[in-house]
């Protein structure tokens, strides 16, 4: 038996896995995204320490001999979050999460050609160093007593294990590593004023990173098992999902939207807004699109309206039947793939006073595939071409919004008969292989397919002909203006 935990933005979700590799039990906590300005987006890191109690306790109540078995856990969470913490291993202030751009002055000063070929990427600014470098010039009494930088799940970790221990998927999205040598970089640590000893020490995905305290382990009423390093959220996912291969990928309709190819070489193509990252396991690397808000847009609409995302998505036909009339620009955080814009903000064109809700949420699910068909874009000009993509994410409950990615995306759609747990899945696997030695490849297989949704050939010119108008949406909003 395994335990995979996976911090998501939304919430908290634990997996437990047989030897099988079967899911025999699941579990959620919920926690709230606070925005206390446009472009800021933050969280209170002991919120993430209350869902795992809770996450254990209702696992433990509902699979009580499972849990005593138990012989690993695996940690994934969401990615590039600044958890700042004092001598005393006690946050500094809230964390700042993904999805956060106020740091886009300090991005922009750190990404330079040498930042860019020795981390292989961007340096966008919702990742980690910027948002560092952003407290050092506004808060730098919190800077000078920052001890250590954590990543959201690694905080966990600290708390399972006594241990600040990152892993080289999660470690690749702070602007920090050296992604092709799998190292932290100095020159990139020193080019934000940061040390070594303020690094967690680095593990593989699938190698241990520690053992439950005993203390811990009490409290939560579970064996002390080892801890394996798991992987950022996507990683995590494409480990989950079977996505290990040169030609397999998948597409999350998650808080943020991805488009992720597996890649068996480090080919970062740093000029451009493709993320090229460690996978969980070794010698493997991944690359994606990221969009910054994919069901965050539907569930900001969904409050504006409120009414529930689930009721939106509901309200929808099961299948798509050609592009409707309102336009949607998802950019209501900025946008990373492909635009790298922080100032961007999002936009419905076209509406008319007969339009309503169902309007606004058919154009929201719409304006994200024609943002993940941008994301898809930029990785094959990057050489990445997965031929068909596996489903994630909460968004794949919605056939609707499926039918319509598929035929905008002009690929086939696997979608798995448990795709919203990939990553906690792909966590328990990573624990699989810590905590037994098992080899990844065999451990991570592509899961069952409940069904494959196939692009609409018959609806491909007219989304291909509202993509034109996507494409030219973004131009024209950048000429508006930046925000403010
Ligand atoms: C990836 C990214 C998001 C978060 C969401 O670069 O920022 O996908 O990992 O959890």
């Amino acid at each position: 038996m395994h335990l995979g935990l996976d911090i998501g933005t939304s919430g908290l979700r634990g997996v437990l896995m047989d030897a099988d590799g079967a899911a025999v039990g699941a579990a959620e906590r919920t926690y709230a995204v606070r925005h206390p300005h446009p472009g800021w987006s933050e969280q209170d890191p002991d919120d993430w320490i209350a869902a795992c109690r809770g996450v254990v306790a209702t696992l433990r109540e509902a699979h009580p001999r499972a849990m005593a078995a138990l012989e690993g856990i695996g940690l994934s969470g969401q990615m590039h979050g600044a958890t700042l913490l004092g001598r005393d291993h006690r946050p500094l202030r809230p964390c700042m999460l993904w999805n956060d751009t106020r740091a886009h002055e300090e991005a922009a000063t750190l990404d330079t050609g040498e930042a860019r070929r020795i981390s292989g990427n961007v340096v966008f600014p919702g990742f980690t160093a910027p948002k560092v470098a952003w407290v050092a010039a506004h808060e730098p009494q919190l800077f000078e007593r920052t001890a250590l930088v954590l990543l959201p799940k690694d905080h966990l970790r600290l708390w399972l294990t006594g241990e600040a221990v990152s892993d080289m998927s999660d470690a690749a999205g702070t602007a920090w590593l050296d992604v092709g040598g799998r190292a932290w970089s100095d020159a990139l640590l020193a080019a934000s004023g940061m040390r070594r000893d303020q690094m967690p020490g680095l593990v593989e995905g699938s190698a241990v990173s520690g053992r439950l305290r005993d203390a811990v382990a009490e409290q939560l009423g579970i064996p002390t098992v080892p801890v394996a390093g798991g992987g950022g959220d996507n990683a995590a996912a494409a480990a989950g999902l079977g996505t290990l291969a040169e030609g397999q990928g998948f597409v999350s309709l998650g808080t943020s939207g991805v488009v992720l190819a597996a890649r068996e070489r480090f080919e970062p193509r740093p000029e451009t807004a493709i993320h090229s990252f460690c996978h969980a396991i070794p010698d493997t690397w991944y690359q994606m699109a990221v969009i910054l808000a994919a069901t965050d847009a539907l569930g900001w609409l969904a409050r504006l309206l409120g009414r529930s995302p689930g009721e939106l998505a509901g309200a929808m036909p099961e299948r798509a039947g050609g592009p409707g009339a309102v336009r949607f620009a998802p950019y209501l955080s900025g946008e990373r793939t492909p635009h790298n814009d922080a100032a961007i903000r999002g936009a419905f064109t076209r509406l008319d006073v007969a339009h309503g809700a169902e309007d606004l949420t058919r154009a929201v699910m719409e304006g994200v595939a024609f943002a993940l068909r941008d994301g898809l874009e930029a990785l094959r000009a990057g050489g990445a071409a997965p031929e068909r993509l596996t489903a994630a994410g909460g968004g794949a409950r919605s056939g609707f919004w499926l039918d319509t990615l598929a035929t905008v995306l002009g690929l086939p759609v696997d979608v798995p008969e448990a795709g919203e747990i990939g990553a906690a899945l792909g966590a328990a696997r990573l624990s699989a292989c810590a905590a037994t030695g098992a080899s990844p490849r065999e451990v991570m297989t592509a899961p069952p397919i409940s069904r494959v949704v196939e692009p609409r050939a018959e609806l491909r010119a007219a989304y291909d002909e509202a993509y034109a108008t996507h494409r030219e949406t973004y131009p024209a909003l950048r000429a508006l203006g930046p925000r403010g």
